[in-house]
């Protein structure tokens, strides 16, 4: 039975195994850069923070870790991701939690927390400005915003280019038009924080290359893509299984080999909240 519902219409991917080393991969190639950004801010060490669409957990341990005079909340729809996150991360409570709660309606007080992260979760849900709405009401004056929206017309390949660059436009046409998701939400953000009246916006960008990052590790995250979303992809745009599948096997075999550049620009939208 499918777990998939109007607030997180792509649920079967996200409690999918394919989505834990995912998110797995993706942490490890992204984190090092990130959190040079979340340092910016220049935030006092005893934070209450909030990671909202937790996962299973990578990013809301290691702003546990980084932080360790904080309180870190990390809350999901998904009850799958959840149990995950705190059997992963258990040697970390109470300071770090886990609850069932939606990005849309946190049923949290107002400007309970100083620094408000949402990481991979905004491209994947319908409305991603509901949920930015709900995101600077919990946030205290004065703290901030972090907001990691992936936007895939912000990945390239040096061969193949005009077809791989014409499989992620499919893509992220097919699913904005299907499911009312904007697989494109990284460069909509900025509009979001400057709409709420944010102080401070930033738009920077964590670059995911074949310079910066190992190449087994940018690897991963592909593996772990295909594996969860080849079949929707090939549902979504009509593009035959096998295909969708020799698309990502040639995406993969361009990162592991050392003559080939391949780069995922991923934006992070920041603010603080006046
Ligand atoms: C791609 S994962 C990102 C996980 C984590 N933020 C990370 O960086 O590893 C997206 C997560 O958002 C969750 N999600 C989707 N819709 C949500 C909603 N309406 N409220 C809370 N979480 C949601 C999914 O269940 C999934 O666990």
């Amino acid at each position: 039975m499918s777990l998939n519902t109007p607030e997180n219409p792509q649920a079967d991917q996200m409690a999918d195994e394919s989505m834990v080393r995912t998110l797995d991969a993706q942490a490890r190639a992204i984190w090092p850069q990130e959190v040079q950004l979340i340092d910016r801010y220049d935030l006092p060490p005893n934070l209450r923070i909030l990671d909202a669409g937790s996962g299973t957990g990578e990013g809301a341990s290691r702003l546990a870790d980084h932080f360790p005079r904080s309180r870190v909340l990390g809350v999901d729809v998904l009850e799958e991701n959840l149990t995950r996150a705190r059997e992963r991360f258990a040697a970390l409570a109470p300071r770090l939690s886990f609850e069932q709660l939606s990005v849309y309606d946190l049923q949290l007080p107002a400007q309970s927390f100083d620094l408000t992260v949402c990481r991979h979760v905004l491209h994947t849900v319908p409305h991603p400005e509901q949920a930015v709405a709900e995101l600077v009401r919990v946030t205290r004056s004065g703290g901030y915003l972090h907001l990691l929206a992936e936007d895939y017309s912000m990945i390239h390949f040096e061969q193949h280019a005009a077809a791989l660059d014409g499989f992620w436009q499919a893509v992220a046409n097919k699913f904005t038009a299907t499911s009312g998701i904007d697989m494109r939400s990284g460069r909509n953000v900025f509009g979001m924080l400057a709409a709420a009246g944010l102080d401070n916006i930033a738009v920077n960008y964590v670059i995911v290359d074949t310079v910066r990052v190992p190449r087994p590790v940018f690897a991963a995250i592909l593996e772990a893509w295909r594996d969860g979303f080849a079949g929707p992809c090939a549902e979504v745009t009509g593009i035959a299984l096998d295909e969708v599948v020799g698309y990502f096997e040639n995406m993969i075999e361009q990162v592991h080999d050392p003559r080939r550049y391949v780069v995922w620009m991923v934006p992070i939208v920041s603010a603080r909240v006046p």
